[in-house]
């Protein structure tokens, strides 16, 4: 097998005395569209937000051919890893093609810059729509195509996505989770956090299900959807 993109082995993450993550251990391959799916609480944005370096973890990380757990957040950007964070983060005051700038402000490759912002306005046709509106006043769904534009802005590698379902109405999550399909065709590989199992696993190749900061089960999203474990407790049969 070809040297994973990402693994991580025994992550370990701890709020005071408290084990929010405790020690999983799960790889993501180029090109893969994995996804990480569990309950409210599992400790789903704790392992995103370890691997981004946001916070503090225990065990492993490695991205690349590097050891990034000694990181920090900001010395990741450069390096094409790229988290939408739940609940979206956009700046509210800001433009839509104020914050779409912000996600390149570590880049000085203008004219790579300009190639950029004309691919992410013809994947999300939207923001070019509202370009001048400020990011505050968009639906909850324009937020969320927002932040994904943004990161795009960084050229990641590896884009974790943080639940892009959560608040939505129905066909706005057929929309964003259109675009993260269109994303992952571009080459971008995925690692997909969400609560929504049955959506999740119709758009990754594999999955993980995550249960009180442990992964519990390991498979295909097609072995995953058919298991009885997995239908009962995520897919509401
Ligand atoms: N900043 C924090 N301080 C203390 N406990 C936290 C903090 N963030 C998350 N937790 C706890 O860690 C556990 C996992 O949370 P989280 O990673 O947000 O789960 P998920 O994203 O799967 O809903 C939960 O029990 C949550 O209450
Ligand atoms: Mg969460």
């Amino acid at each position: 097998m070809a040297q994973a993109l990402l693994e991580a082995l025994n992550l370990q993450v701890h709020y005071g005395g408290i084990a929010a993550v405790k020690g999983i251990s799960f790889a993501v391959e180029e090109n893969e569209i994995v996804c990480l799916i569990g309950a409210n609480g599992a400790g789903k944005t704790s392992t995103l937000k370890a691997l981004a370096r946001m916070i503090p973890s225990r065990g492993e990380i490695h991205y690349g051919n590097q050891r990034i757990e000694t990181l920090q957040s900001h010395e990741l950007i450069g390096r094409g890893l790229a988290l939408v964070p739940e609940g979206r983060g956009v700046f509210a005051r800001l433009t839509v093609a104020e914050n779409l700038m912000m996600g390149a402000y570590h880049r000085d490759d203008a004219h790579g810059i300009a190639t950029d912002l004309e691919r992410v306005y013809d994947l999300l046709p939207r923001l070019l729509e509202r370009r001048t509106q400020v990011a505050g006043t968009l639906s909850g769904g324009e937020q969320q195509m927002l932040a994904i534009g943004r990161a795009l802005m960084g050229r990641p590698r590896l884009l974790l996505l943080d639940e892009p379902s959560m608040g939505l109405a129905p066909l706005m999550v057929q929309k964003v989770f259109e675009v993260v399909r269109k994303v992952a065709a571009e080459g971008v590989t995925i690692l997909l956090v969400e609560q929504n199992a049955r959506l999740a696993l119709e758009v990754c190749s594999r999955g993980y299900v995550m249960e009180s900061g442990s992964i519990t089960l390991a498979d295909s999203s097609a072995a995953l959807l058919a298991d009885p474990r997995v239908r009962t407790a995520y897919l509401g049969e």
